[in-house]
């Protein structure tokens, strides 16, 4: 390992000024272009300053990285490893009047990945798949597959007048129009590709039918009538037990009483 660090500190240095180098009058030697490998250590080194360095850092997607401070002409950054995460545009910043720069690219295939592996949606509804990448450089372009057996047909923009496909850099999203309960549900497969290579990723689609939507009511409609009848045979199976109770001394006439009484009460605070 420690040989191949060397190797793309050598191949760096012989490479000299292939990172675009764009002070003043500056001559940056940077690390070419990287693709793969672990511990890669990228560099900088200027030559012509046009004034006294002052100091020097990293900067990725306007984040400013930690280095080790070493010459003030030179400058190196740990890559601990090549993938979608640290894929990007590296700059090495050399405090001078102006600023000199100059910039590491490093580059992988596409990463993609699916916003939701499983998507859901009703019959006659409309189905949204959603891919995304996240590495560098951006996709170029963004293709969809419809994946039966082993054969994927390509999903063609407009077709049928019900699948439409809209991409960026980032992002691809494929609308499925009125999904239609037997012939859409299924895996679909978007296909990202850069200058590096191509990366996919599967969406499995489901479609539920439009009764099915109807289920958690009819459910509830269930459980309603359940209730009911449950209720009502209690109420059935108690109504014989009450009766001899009834003998013991005419209770009923007595609350009815009791309320009339009441009643009255309120009647006449009412009426006050
Ligand atoms: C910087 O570049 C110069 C000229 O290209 C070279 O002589 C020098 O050795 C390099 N320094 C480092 C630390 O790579
Ligand atoms: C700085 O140098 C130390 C010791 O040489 C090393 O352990 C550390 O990983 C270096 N840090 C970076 C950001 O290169
Ligand atoms: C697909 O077609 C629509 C118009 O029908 C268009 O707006 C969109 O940009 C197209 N998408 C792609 C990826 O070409
Ligand atoms: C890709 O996403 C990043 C943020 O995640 C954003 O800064 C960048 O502009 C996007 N690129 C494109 C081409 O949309
Ligand atoms: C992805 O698309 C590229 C062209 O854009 C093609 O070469 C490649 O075969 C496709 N991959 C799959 C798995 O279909």
């Amino acid at each position: 390992m420690g040989a191949w660090v060397a190797a793309v500190l050598v191949s760096g240095a012989l490479l000299c000024a292939v990172g675009g180098a764009f002070g003043a009058g500056a001559k940056i030697s940077a690390t070419p272009e990287v693709t793969a490998g672990s511990n890669v250590i990228i560099s900088c080194n200027i030559t012509e300053p046009p004034t006294a360095v002052k100091g020097h850092y990293w900067e990725k997607g306007g984040t400013r990285l930690d280095t080790n401070e070493t010459s003030p002409e030179f400058t190196s950054y740990l890559i601990p490893k090549v993938d979608h995460d640290t894929s990007g545009e590296y700059h090495c910043i050399f405090e001078t009047v102006p600023l000199s720069k100059a910039t590491v690219y490093v580059k992988v295939k596409p990463h993609v990945y699916a916003y939701k592996k499983t998507e859901h949606g009703n019959e006659g509804d409309t189905g949204m798949l959603v891919c995304k990448s996240s590495s560098y450089p951006p996709v170029t372009q963004w293709s969809w597959f419809r994946v039966v057996g082993d054969v994927s047909q390509p999903v063609v923009n407009g077709s049928e007048d019900r699948f439409f496909i809209k991409s960026d850099g980032n992002k691809t999203e494929l609308r499925i129009l009125s999904l239609h309960l037997e012939k859409d549900p299924g895996d679909y497969m978007c296909n990202g590709t850069n200058e590096k290579g191509e990366g996919n990723a599967v969406i499995s689609l489901r479609v539920r039918s439009r009764l099915a939507a109807l289920w958690p009511f009819l459910g509830i409609v269930a459980e309603v009538l359940v209730l009911v009848t449950i209720i009502f045979i209690y109420e059935k199976r108690r109504q014989p037990n009450q009766v001899p109770d009834d003998d013991d001394g005419g209770s009923a006439p007595l609350k009815s009483n009791a309320t009339n009484y009441k009643d009255k009460n309120v009647r006449q605070r009412n009426a006050n």
